[in-house]
């Protein structure tokens, strides 16, 4: 008889390790991936995901999990770029074993790192992601956070509220980011719509410190409006600098820019910044005032939108869980097959969120109806907050 090789002795073992693994049950407390930036400039709208899903497992263990089975969160910080977030999923998917996916922090990470769990079949929900075209990246992926051609336009139409007189509009974006040029089409879209003249479009990096160049170009326009399209640290020191450097008129901020840690950066000079919000503290739902209540008892501060969201997609998948467990109790499932059943219960499902109730589309792109402006009011160089206007 023919003796086994090495090699396939060892392939052997691992097919059967692979068999073991598969068949293996659903571990109590349940794993859910929670892939964002923990550290560089991204974690400046990361920390407040952190917070928000980490409020999520406290609140909803709290309150029974999946039916009397708890959920655990693992963390796998994604950093700011492509590569990080790749890690984080691929760690996630086959180290971890989590049942599902909430990240990564940006759409620019988003488009490398979510094709590898959509190959996997592991369900992903985008917790910020806001670029157009996430949730077609693949039946696995879908989204809590409003794409940008429903969130952007509500601030140039607050703005016009503002200051009627608005005719010229300067429009600056980070060219590296996948989000932010998708955000600056709408941006531009929307000056045109409203009859605005678009004086002149200035590109950026998410790495760039000095925008003397970008901010010569704008006040040579002599414009009322500049709209930024880039992210917390670079938007933060453009802001500043066309203060400094003499910009008197109002400046919308966009999604990236959605952070009070922005604040540290503008300083004083972020006063006065107009950013729309798909979220709002005052959205009238009773899950979201009973979220708002016990997180603000907890953080001394209500719910910022990255945080609001990044809940909602914990939350999210509980409740898809939730439904699969009274047909057949969670921790009976497979690996394999619970993730390809919970990609198909979130799409089905209805949500009662702190974002008002939610569904989302065959595509996995998120419906939801409420959406609002707010302004940055600095009380000194370093404190402020965001004020509703609508
Ligand atoms: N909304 C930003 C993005 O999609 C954070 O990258």
């Amino acid at each position: 008889m023919r003796r086994l090789s090495a090699v396939h002795t060892l392939n052997l073992l691992a097919l059967n390790l692979l068999v073991v693994a598969g068949a293996q049950k659903i571990a109590s407390p349940v794993p859910l991936g929670i892939a964002v930036a923990q550290t560089s400039n991204t974690a400046l709208l990361g920390q407040e995901q952190v917070i928000g899903a980490k409020f999520a497992e406290q609140f909803i263990n709290g309150r029974g999990g999946i039916n009397g089975t708890p959920i655990k969160l693992v963390f796998q910080d994604t950093g700011g770029d492509e590569a990080g977030a790749i890690n984080a999923f691929q760690t996630l998917i086959s180290k971890d074993q989590v049942v599902g996916i909430v990240g990564p922090t940006l759409s620019q990470q988003a488009f490398s790192a979510d094709p590898i769990a959509d190959r996997a079949k592991v369900p992903v929900l985008g917790p910020s992601n806001t670029a157009k075209g996430i949730p077609q990246i693949g039946e696995f992926i879908a989204r809590v956070s409003a794409p940008v051609a429903v969130v952007a336009p509500n601030a140039v139409r607050q703005a016009l509220k503002i200051d009627p007189k608005i005719k010229k509009v300067a429009v600056l974006y980070a060219q590296n980011d996948a989000f932010s040029t998708s955000e600056t089409g709408t941006f531009q879209q929307t000056v045109k719509d409203q009859g605005l003249t678009l004086a002149t479009v200035q590109k950026f990096q998410t790495t760039d410190n000095d925008f003397t160049t970008q901010v010569t170009a704008v006040l040579g326009e002599n414009v009322d409006l500049v709209i930024i399209s880039g992210l917390a640290n670079d938007g933060g020191n453009l802001t500043k600098q066309l203060r400094q450097l003499g910009y008197k008129g109002l400046i919308i901020g966009g999604n990236g820019m959605n952070t009070s840690n922005m604040f540290p950066v503008c300083q004083k000079f972020c006063d006065g910044v107009i950013i729309a919000q798909a979220y709002s503290p005052a959205q009238p739902s009773a899950a979201n005032q009973v979220f708002v209540k016990a997180y603000t008892a907890q953080y001394k501060k209500p719910p910022p939108q990255f945080a609001a969201q990044a809940y909602t997609g914990v939350q999210v998948f509980v409740d898809a869980l939730r439904v699969i467990d009274r047909k057949k109790k969670i921790t009976e499932w497979t690996l394999p097959e619970l993730r390809i059943e919970l990609n198909r219960q979130i799409l089905l499902g209805k949500y009662k969120t702190p974002l008002g109730d939610i569904s989302f589309d065959k595509d996995g792109e998120v419906i939801q109806k409420d959406f609002y402006v707010a302004q940055i009011k600095m009380k000194d160089a370093k404190t402020g907050s965001f004020v509703y206007l609508k």
